[in-house]
Order: structure tokens, then sequence, then C-alpha cells
């Protein structure tokens, strides 16, 4: 007897008719016409059935603070970190938890079920690392929340930063952050990149750093991080997140580049929605799009994941947590319309955010965990062009939100009609 079984469904990889039985919190096998029975069983016949959505950045501290104390008007990233540092005095722990616990609740609903937050250890007192290390564990029969200690006003900029960073590590956050260009000079930035990857592995710690957040084609610690990766044999447990100013550097230079960042196992993270949003500020046109070079990324074979990183704060006024809103900016400000790379953004929001973020037991293999999502939508290509209803969340074999198919009735002279803008509406 097994605890949940679902039928009929369509894999992100194209098979279709396949039944998903799942037993204490497991897969425990994918075929066709599965003949066990379950206390539970979901019809997904022709439904898209993927694991978890992964954000594999993002930034929990500040979420759902829009227009507290006010509203960023420059719309850069630079009055957004001033805003944040106005906003930081006044965090109060159950406060900074409640807002945390909410957008969880969103992303639960939106089939995220793993998600790495930034979070600011710039503060003497530490409330943002407390509470979300509270709601880490609160959280976490639900969600996987992995957190990074994010020396937001710089690790050698901000006093005591040090200091700060390593007394969070040691409270149990669980990778080392940083922003090398945010430190004074470049010189400086270098420095605080080999210090973190330093610190990480002395600590047997992962490490994702804020790099080169800059439209500034000078803006090159990304070299230094692979650098620092294959020296301290890191490779696979080290992240460069936007790395937005590839997107302006000299072709000759990122020829080199590409190369040393495959070679070293780096991850990177892209953050579509809000790179496009926040670089090339400074320009008037034509404006640069600001996001990195994810497709000549995946070509030179790195894991290349995505990232909404904010929803409703002092640097982006929008978003639900929608990572396919996410993979379709990426679709289309990446000019990745070619069906095999619409396939790989999808990816880029669920198996290589696991890859990156060294998920155990992600997938649809059996002995994964029975963690799945049923999607309003007959494939990964749909899925980004409909940002469909979750039908089902499954976690650990055990459904925890649930969405009713939304279906339009369109009543013309002669005929009632469902749409639901599928190929072949079936709802
Ligand atoms: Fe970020």
């Amino acid at each position: 007897m097994m605890d949940l079984i679902l039928r009929g469904a369509t894999l992100p990889d194209g098979r279709t008719g396949q039944d998903i039985a799942c037993r204490d919190g497991k897969i425990v096998e994918v075929a066709q016409g599965i003949a066990a029975e379950a206390a539970q069983e979901i019809d997904a016949t022709g439904r898209l059935v993927t694991p978890p959505f992964v954000d594999s950045h993002f930034h929990m501290d500040a979420t759902l603070t829009f227009g507290f104390p006010r509203v960023n008007e420059s719309g850069t990233l630079l009055e957004g970190i001033q805003l944040w540092s106005e906003l930081k005095p006044h965090l109060k722990i159950d406060e900074v938890k409640k807002r945390a616990h909410e957008i969880c609740r969103w992303a639960i609903a939106q089939g995220t079920l793993a998600i790495r937050t930034h979070v600011d250890v710039c503060d003497p007192d530490l409330i943002a690392v407390e509470a979300l290390l509270e709601v880490r564990e609160e959280i976490k029969p639900y969600l996987d929340l992995q957190l990074v200690a994010f020396p937001q006003d710089g690790y050698l900029r901000y006093p005591r930063c040090d200091e700060l960073l390593n007394r969070a590590l040691d409270k149990g956050v669980d990778v080392v952050g940083g922003i090398p260009h945010f430190e004074r000079t470049m010189a400086d930035g270098a420095a605080s990149v080999r210090a973190l990857c330093e610190i990480a592995t002395e600590r047997g710690l992962m490490v994702d750093m804020h790099c080169d957040e800059t439209d500034d084609p000078m803006s090159r610690h990304v070299e230094t991080l692979a650098f620092e990766t294959q020296r301290l044999g890191l490779a696979g447990r080290v992240t460069g997140s936007h790395l937005t100013s590839m997107h302006s550097m000299d072709n000759y230079y990122v020829s080199k580049l590409l190369p040393l960042i495959a070679e070293a196992g780096l991850h990177a993270v892209a953050n579509p929605n809000i790179n496009i949003t926040i670089q090339g500020r400074h320009d008037t046109y034509p404006k640069r799009r600001g996001l990195t070079r994810v497709k000549e990324l995946l070509e030179h074979g790195v894991n290349v994941a995505l990232g909404q990183d904010c929803v409703m704060d002092p640097w982006y006024s929008l978003g639900h947590y929608e990572m396919l809103d996410v993979a379709s900016m990426a679709v289309h400000v990446g000019q990745m319309t070619g069906i095999h790379q619409m396939k790989q953004m999808f990816a880029a929001v669920t198996e290589n955010g696991a890859k990156a973020l060294n998920l155990e037991g992600y997938g649809l293999e059996v002995g994964c965990n029975a963690d799945l999502v049923v999607l309003q939508a007959g494939d990964p290509v749909e899925a980004i062009r409909l940002k469909p209803a979750r039908l089902f969340v499954v976690r650990r074999g055990r459904v925890i939100a649930e969405t009713p198919p939304v279906v339009s009735t369109v009543r013309l002279e002669n005929e009632t009609t469902p749409v639901d803008f599928t190929r072949l509406t079936k709802s």
C-alpha cells in the first residue's frame, strides 16, 4: 500500500503517462500503469509533474517591506542599499519572522520548496540572522531554507564585519557570502574574496557571493572567485551570484573568463527580473540589460541557476514568488527562445538550482524525496508560457498546497467553451 500515487504524469524529460508512487516520504516507483493501491491518488493525466522549484537567490530579511520607510525613487542598487540601511535599525525578530513565514507560504503555494536566502550580517545585533535561523527550523518540514551570511555593507568596509560574519556562522548560518564589488577598492574586493573562501574552507561550508553586480566591465571579481575556488579545492561548492558586469565586458576577455569559470566548477546564479530592473540605470540609450551571459555560460558547461532575489523590498516593488516568471524573464532578456534553451531555463529554476544548493534527495528518481508539483500545463515550455496554477504541491508524499484549475468560460452565440490556454483545454 502506497501513501500517494500520481497517475498519468508527463515528466520534464518528455516521458508521458507515468505513474509516480510514494511511500514513507520517498519516491518508490516511476512507471506506466503501477498496479499498487494508495491512500491517495491524484489524476495527473497530461499534466507536467516536476520536482519543486528552487529559488537559488533571495533576500528574506528584506522581503515584504516595500514602502517602509520610503520607496526607492531612483530604482538603483545603491539607493536600495541606502534604503535598507535606514530600515535595518527598525528590524525586530518577531516582525522579520512574520514576513519570512508569509513569503514561505507564498513560495509553497507556488511549488517552490527550496530557497537560498542571503541574510545581512552587518548588524551588531544580528537580528535578521536570529530571526531566519528560527524560521529555517520552523519551516523545515515544508521547505528547505539555506542561509547565506551576507556582508551587505562590505566584509572589509563595514566595521568588525569579520567578527559578525563569524558569529553568524557559529550560530549555524549555512553558507559564506560576500560582496566584493562593494568594497572600497578592487584590491579590497579581491582580498575579501580570498578571506571569505578561506573561512568557508576552514569551516567546510559552501560559498555564494554577490559578485560584480555592476555595469562596470572592469569589475572582474568573478575571476578571483574562480581562482580561489580552484586553489582551495572548492569545486561544486561555490556560487557566483548576479555576475552582471559580464554583460558589459569586452568579448575577448570573456573568451578567457568563461573557460576559467567552467574549469573551476563554479555555479552561476542570475536574477533576471532584478538585473533587468537595476542594471543600466546610468545609461541613456541604448540601455544595457545587465543580465549575465547565461547562454554562453551554459554552452561552456557551467551550471546556471536562477533566483527571484527580491519580492516587494527596497530594490524591487513587484513579485509574488513565481519562479516561472523568473525563467520567462531569462528567456526574453537572454534571447533564449529556442525550444532547448527554454527547457534549459525550466531546469534553471528546478534541477540546476538543486545542484547549486547541493540539495540531497532532489529529483524524480526512485529513492528521491517525494517532493512534487503538478502543474496545469503539459510541458516545461508551456509552463514558462502560462505560469500556470500549481494544482498540487507535494512534500514528502503529502499534499501541502492545492489550487483548483484556472479555467475561463467563453460564451459565444451558439457555444460555450472552456479556455485554459493550454494547447488542448482539458479542464
Ligand atoms: Fe541579491
